[in-house]
């Protein structure tokens, strides 16, 4: 379906997301021709600079990430700022002048702290900005827990209904997250075994080398686990563990994952301590560069992790006892997402060599694509000897091109108003109430962080939870 003609309202427009994320997305969607000409992109600031002065700044943040300044200043053609305060409806006389004409689709994209979701869902409500076909986009993190989650939730609801809220987790604007979709129910071959009858168990990993960045502040309320887990790695894990949707509908998908998350075994008492590990990084050198710890970053000592790992099970028949590993940490040996899937040994061997099991790995970043390992035999006379050999098909050989970047894709979702790769409500809500009582169990037993070194791939109790059943973390594959 063709993108219509939109106002996009940026709420947070000289902020951090703003200049990484949506405003390149928007170049390119914008030079693609994708977002048609007489669309507009305004800003809302609360004060200083002039127009031009931010415009300035705006282009010198976009060349930086190497875009082109003709497609730059196609954008900067269509972007103007008005100031006003979002959280209060008698400054948006100059917003709801500028938003004068009804027939566009419009969205408001609050990306900003969730503190100023409530605030600002009401007082655009109250200045009439809500009427019509109007969508609200709200960034994660929603909330900080389960409670002020349905705070955001129930707010939203008085303003606008739920089929008009799109709340972003970038994950699923990923392509090879969407691949997941494709690799699971447009190929009859893994489905089959798919579940609990083929798979000995799951690891997920979302690692990145990049330590606080410039957030320390959001970073260390937050945590890894409401940084990350609550969102993005739950999310993977829904669409890699949902039955098949029958159709590609927003809330068929959505119907699904929710169940996964509802299926989650809760961690909770004691249990936090056998199936959790929380880490933070000391200094230590990543890539052969030395990098500080995270006290020092931070500039104080601090009980926040940045590392999580857990161990979980869905309980389903599908999943019934196969465990599901999750980690993701910062400072890390490599920038590595993926979907490590370990199948079923043999169920008795024939070879002096043990076979090793089959795995499949799906590859999220970088080098996105999909890999299986099998057994193979060493070419060659006398004794038979067995290796594991990797088939591996990496989308950048097999497309070429460049990968769009998740927000490009999110972005003129929103704008078609297709919803699919959106979290609803109960999702949020759901993956809350797995989290929640996790820090509830940190809290109670006084679980600080344990120290990793940075580089390294988190903290030895990691390790040490995974051996306890017998099994070992993937090593992923890292590239040159
Ligand atoms: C964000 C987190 O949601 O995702 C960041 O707040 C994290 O802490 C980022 O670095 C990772 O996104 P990506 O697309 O770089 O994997």
């Amino acid at each position: 379906t063709p993108v219509p003609v939109c106002d996009l309202v940026i709420a947070g427009a000289s902020g951090d997301l703003a200049m990484r994320k949506l405003f390149p997305a928007l170049v390119q969607r914008i030079s693609e021709g994708v977002i048609p000409e007489a669309s507009r992109i305004v800003g809302i600031v609360r004060s200083g600079e002039t127009e031009d002065g931010l415009k300035d700044g705006a282009a010198t943040r976009l060349k930086e990430q190497g875009l082109k300044s003709p497609d730059i200043d196609s954008f900067l053609q269509r972007l103007s700022y008005v100031r006003a305060d979002v959280s209060d409806s008698a400054t948006m006389g100059d917003l709801n002048a500028r938003l004068d004409d009804p027939g566009r689709v419009r969205a408001f994209y609050l990306a900003t702290p969730p503190d100023l979701f409530i605030p600002a869902a009401r007082a655009l409500k109250g200045a009439g900005l809500l009427e019509h076909d109007s969508r609200l986009i709200l960034e994660k993190p929603l909330g900080r827990n389960l409670s002020s989650a349905r705070a955001i939730n129930d707010a939203v609801a008085e303003v606008l209904p739920e089929g008009r809220t799109y709340r972003i987790d970038h994950y699923l604007g990923k392509e090879t997250v969407q691949n997941l979709l494709v690799l699971r129910f447009a190929n009859s071959l893994f489905e089959r075994s798919w579940s609990q009858r083929d798979i000995d168990h799951v690891q997920i990993t979302v690692a990145e080398t990049v330590g606080l960045e410039k957030r320390a502040d959001y970073y260390d309320r937050v945590g890894a686990l409401r940084d990350m887990v609550q969102n993005h790695v739950l999310q993977l894990l829904c669409l890699f563990a949902m039955e098949p949707p029958n159709t590609l509908d927003a809330d068929a998908v959505r119907d699904e994952k929710v169940r996964v998350l509802r299926a989650l075994r809760p961690i909770e008492g004691r249990d936090v301590l056998r199936y959790t590990v929380r880490g933070q990084y000391m200094a230590g050198s990543i890539a052969g560069r030395p990098v500080p710890g995270y006290a020092d970053e931070l500039g104080r000592d601090s009980g926040t992790e940045t590392f999580t790992a857990l161990r979980c099970e869905i309980d389903t028949w599908r999943w019934g006892g196969v465990p599901i590993y999750l980690r993701t940490g910062k400072r890390m040996g490599a920038r590595c997402s993926e979907i490590a899937v370990t199948f079923k040994s043999v169920p008795h061997s024939i070879f002096r060599d043990n076979p090793e099991p089959n795995r499949l790995v799906i590859r999220v970043q970088p080098d996105d694509g999909v890999q299986l390992q099998f057994m193979m035999k060493v070419p060659g006379s006398g004794r038979l000897k067995l290796v594991p050999r990797t088939l591996d098909l990496r989308y950048d050989t097999a497309f070429g091109g460049r990968t769009p970047d998740a927000y490009e894709r999110l972005l003129t979702d929103v704008i078609r108003g297709d919803q699919t790769l959106f979290m609803r409500r109960d999702e949020v809500e759901a993956a809350w109430g797995f989290v929640d009582p996790i820090i509830e169990g940190w809290n109670e037993f006084y679980a600080t962080p344990h120290r990793y070194a940075a580089g390294s791939f988190g903290p030895s109790q990691a390790v040490g939870m995974i051996e306890r059943d017998g099994r070992s973390w993937a090593e992923p594959e890292v590239q040159g």
